[in-house]
Protein backbone atom coordinates (compact mmCIF):
# COMPACT_ATOMS: atom_id res chain seq x y z
CA UNK A 1 0.00 0.00 0.00
CA UNK A 2 1.27 3.17 -0.85
CA UNK A 3 2.71 5.62 2.03
CA UNK A 4 2.57 9.25 1.78
CA UNK A 5 4.55 11.12 3.98
CA UNK A 6 3.65 14.90 4.88
CA UNK A 7 3.82 17.80 7.23
CA UNK A 8 1.96 17.18 10.24
CA UNK A 9 -1.60 19.36 10.49
CA UNK A 10 -2.15 20.51 14.32
CA UNK A 11 -5.77 19.32 14.92
CA UNK A 12 -3.82 15.57 14.17
CA UNK A 13 -2.32 16.20 17.74
CA UNK A 14 -5.41 13.86 19.06
CA UNK A 15 -3.71 11.20 16.55
CA UNK A 16 -0.36 11.30 17.37
CA UNK A 17 -1.03 11.01 20.92
CA UNK A 18 -3.70 8.12 20.42
CA UNK A 19 -0.47 6.38 18.41
CA UNK A 20 1.78 7.18 20.94
CA UNK A 21 0.39 6.19 23.88
CA UNK A 22 -0.89 2.47 22.11
CA UNK A 23 3.13 2.13 21.34
CA UNK A 24 5.16 2.72 23.91
CA UNK A 25 3.65 0.49 25.94
CA UNK A 26 6.74 -1.49 27.52
CA UNK A 27 9.69 0.87 25.90
CA UNK A 28 9.04 3.88 27.69
CA UNK A 29 11.00 5.42 30.92
CA UNK A 30 7.10 7.10 32.18
CA UNK A 31 5.88 3.61 31.95
CA UNK A 32 8.83 1.84 33.65
CA UNK A 33 8.39 4.64 36.25
CA UNK A 34 4.80 3.64 36.82
CA UNK A 35 5.72 -0.14 36.83
CA UNK A 36 7.83 0.78 40.17
CA UNK A 37 6.39 3.37 41.55
CA UNK A 38 2.67 3.84 40.63
CA UNK A 39 0.65 6.63 38.67
CA UNK A 40 2.39 9.70 40.07
CA UNK A 41 0.57 12.58 41.08
CA UNK A 42 -2.93 11.67 40.00
CA UNK A 43 -1.83 10.86 36.40
CA UNK A 44 -0.75 7.60 34.46
CA UNK A 45 2.17 6.67 32.29
CA UNK A 46 0.22 7.42 29.29
CA UNK A 47 -0.47 11.18 30.22
CA UNK A 48 2.81 12.03 31.03
CA UNK A 49 4.07 10.23 27.48
CA UNK A 50 1.70 12.03 25.47
CA UNK A 51 2.73 15.31 26.94
CA UNK A 52 5.96 14.80 25.19
CA UNK A 53 3.92 15.37 22.27
CA UNK A 54 2.41 18.54 23.36
CA UNK A 55 6.47 19.57 24.07
CA UNK A 56 7.36 18.83 20.62
CA UNK A 57 4.66 20.03 18.73
CA UNK A 58 5.16 23.67 20.81
CA UNK A 59 9.14 23.47 20.19
CA UNK A 60 8.63 23.05 16.21
CA UNK A 61 5.14 22.22 14.25
CA UNK A 62 6.69 21.81 11.09
CA UNK A 63 9.79 19.47 12.50
CA UNK A 64 6.54 16.98 12.76
CA UNK A 65 5.52 14.30 9.72
CA UNK A 66 2.88 11.86 9.49
CA UNK A 67 2.90 8.57 7.63
CA UNK A 68 -0.81 8.71 5.83
CA UNK A 69 -2.22 5.70 4.05
CA UNK A 70 -5.33 5.29 2.51
CA UNK A 71 -5.91 9.23 4.00
CA UNK A 72 -5.30 7.42 7.92
CA UNK A 73 -2.50 8.37 9.91
CA UNK A 74 -0.52 5.70 10.82
CA UNK A 75 3.00 6.89 12.33
CA UNK A 76 4.76 9.93 12.40
CA UNK A 77 7.89 11.24 13.59
CA UNK A 78 9.30 14.55 15.35
CA UNK A 79 11.99 16.57 15.02
CA UNK A 80 13.97 19.78 15.26
CA UNK A 81 16.78 21.05 14.32
CA UNK A 82 19.52 23.04 16.31
CA UNK A 83 20.84 25.47 13.42
CA UNK A 84 23.32 26.73 16.15
CA UNK A 85 25.19 23.18 16.61
CA UNK A 86 23.92 21.43 13.45
CA UNK A 87 22.49 19.02 14.95
CA UNK A 88 18.78 17.48 13.86
CA UNK A 89 16.96 15.63 16.97
CA UNK A 90 14.57 13.19 16.38
CA UNK A 91 12.87 13.01 20.05
CA UNK A 92 9.98 10.98 19.23
CA UNK A 93 8.80 8.21 16.57
CA UNK A 94 5.64 5.47 16.08
CA UNK A 95 4.12 3.48 13.72
CA UNK A 96 0.72 1.99 14.75
CA UNK A 97 1.26 -1.65 15.42
CA UNK A 98 -1.06 -2.35 12.56
CA UNK A 99 1.09 -1.06 10.36
CA UNK A 100 4.44 -1.94 11.70
CA UNK A 101 6.95 -4.00 9.24
CA UNK A 102 6.22 -2.41 6.07
CA UNK A 103 9.24 -0.07 6.25
CA UNK A 104 7.23 3.22 7.51
CA UNK A 105 9.41 3.50 10.10
CA UNK A 106 12.15 3.39 7.87
CA UNK A 107 10.63 5.81 5.20
CA UNK A 108 10.01 8.39 8.17
CA UNK A 109 13.21 8.52 9.87
CA UNK A 110 14.81 8.55 5.78
CA UNK A 111 12.35 12.08 5.48
CA UNK A 112 13.31 13.41 8.31
CA UNK A 113 17.15 12.83 7.78
CA UNK A 114 16.61 14.32 4.42
CA UNK A 115 15.24 17.54 5.91
CA UNK A 116 18.20 17.98 8.19
CA UNK A 117 20.37 17.75 5.40
CA UNK A 118 18.26 20.24 3.60
CA UNK A 119 18.89 22.54 6.66
CA UNK A 120 22.46 22.26 6.07
CA UNK A 121 22.89 20.09 9.32
CA UNK A 122 25.94 18.26 10.09
CA UNK A 123 24.77 15.55 12.33
CA UNK A 124 21.33 13.41 13.21
CA UNK A 125 20.37 12.48 16.71
CA UNK A 126 18.20 10.00 18.01
CA UNK A 127 17.92 7.65 21.55
CA UNK A 128 16.22 4.48 22.08
CA UNK A 129 16.00 2.19 25.60
CA UNK A 130 17.81 -0.75 26.23
CA UNK A 131 14.96 -2.92 26.29
CA UNK A 132 13.75 -1.40 23.03
CA UNK A 133 15.20 -3.92 20.82
CA UNK A 134 13.36 -2.51 17.75
CA UNK A 135 15.08 0.24 17.69
CA UNK A 136 18.39 -0.60 18.69
CA UNK A 137 18.27 -2.78 15.50
CA UNK A 138 16.70 -0.16 12.95
CA UNK A 139 19.06 2.72 14.42
CA UNK A 140 22.43 1.20 13.63
CA UNK A 141 20.59 -0.58 10.25
CA UNK A 142 20.24 3.13 9.07
CA UNK A 143 23.64 3.91 9.70
CA UNK A 144 23.24 5.54 13.35
CA UNK A 145 26.36 4.68 15.06
CA UNK A 146 25.94 4.21 19.21
CA UNK A 147 28.04 6.98 21.34
CA UNK A 148 26.80 6.32 24.89
CA UNK A 149 24.24 5.01 27.20
CA UNK A 150 22.80 6.17 30.11
CA UNK A 151 21.00 5.30 33.34
CA UNK A 152 17.73 6.87 34.74
CA UNK A 153 17.22 6.39 38.40
CA UNK A 154 13.90 7.72 39.97
CA UNK A 155 13.31 7.54 44.13
CA UNK A 156 9.76 8.79 45.75
CA UNK A 157 9.56 11.18 47.75
CA UNK A 158 7.75 10.51 51.37
CA UNK A 159 7.04 12.85 53.29
CA UNK A 160 9.74 13.63 55.98
CA UNK A 161 11.87 10.72 54.05
CA UNK A 162 14.85 13.23 53.63
CA UNK A 163 14.74 14.44 57.39
CA UNK A 164 15.10 10.56 59.47
CA UNK A 165 19.18 10.74 58.60
C1 LIG B 1 10.20 1.69 15.82
C2 LIG B 1 8.98 1.66 14.91
C3 LIG B 1 8.55 3.09 14.61
C4 LIG B 1 9.36 0.97 13.59
O1 LIG B 1 8.23 1.06 12.74
P1 LIG B 1 8.03 0.07 11.48
O2 LIG B 1 7.20 0.80 10.49
O3 LIG B 1 7.58 -1.26 11.89
O4 LIG B 1 9.54 -0.01 10.94
P2 LIG B 1 10.06 -0.61 9.57
O5 LIG B 1 9.05 -1.53 8.98
O6 LIG B 1 10.53 0.53 8.73
O7 LIG B 1 11.34 -1.37 10.04
C5 LIG B 1 11.18 -2.50 10.83
C6 LIG B 1 12.57 -2.78 11.38
O8 LIG B 1 12.53 -2.81 12.80
C7 LIG B 1 13.42 -3.80 13.26
N1 LIG B 1 12.64 -4.81 13.97
C8 LIG B 1 11.33 -5.10 13.83
N2 LIG B 1 10.97 -6.06 14.70
C9 LIG B 1 12.05 -6.35 15.40
C10 LIG B 1 12.31 -7.24 16.48
N3 LIG B 1 11.37 -8.02 17.00
N4 LIG B 1 13.57 -7.27 17.01
C11 LIG B 1 14.53 -6.47 16.50
N5 LIG B 1 14.34 -5.59 15.49
C12 LIG B 1 13.11 -5.54 14.95
C13 LIG B 1 14.10 -4.40 12.05
O9 LIG B 1 15.28 -3.63 11.81
C14 LIG B 1 13.08 -4.15 10.96
O10 LIG B 1 13.65 -4.04 9.71
P3 LIG B 1 13.45 -5.28 8.68
O11 LIG B 1 11.95 -5.44 8.57
O12 LIG B 1 14.10 -4.82 7.44
O13 LIG B 1 14.11 -6.45 9.35
C15 LIG B 1 7.80 0.87 15.55
O14 LIG B 1 8.27 -0.42 15.87
C16 LIG B 1 7.23 1.52 16.79
O15 LIG B 1 6.36 2.38 16.71
N6 LIG B 1 7.71 1.09 17.98
C17 LIG B 1 7.17 1.57 19.24
C18 LIG B 1 7.59 2.98 19.54
C19 LIG B 1 9.09 3.09 19.49
O16 LIG B 1 9.82 2.24 19.96
N7 LIG B 1 9.56 4.24 18.93
C20 LIG B 1 10.95 4.53 18.85
C21 LIG B 1 11.43 4.98 20.18
S1 LIG B 1 13.19 5.17 20.25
Amino acid sequence: MNTVIRPFQPEELARIKEITVAAFDGVSIDRNIEDRFGPIGNHNWQWRKARHLDEDAARDPAGIYVAEQSGQIVGYITTWCDRQASIGHIPNLAVDQRWRGQGIGRQLINHALAAFRTAGLALARIETLQQNEIGRTLYPELGFEEVARQVHYCMALQPDSSTTH
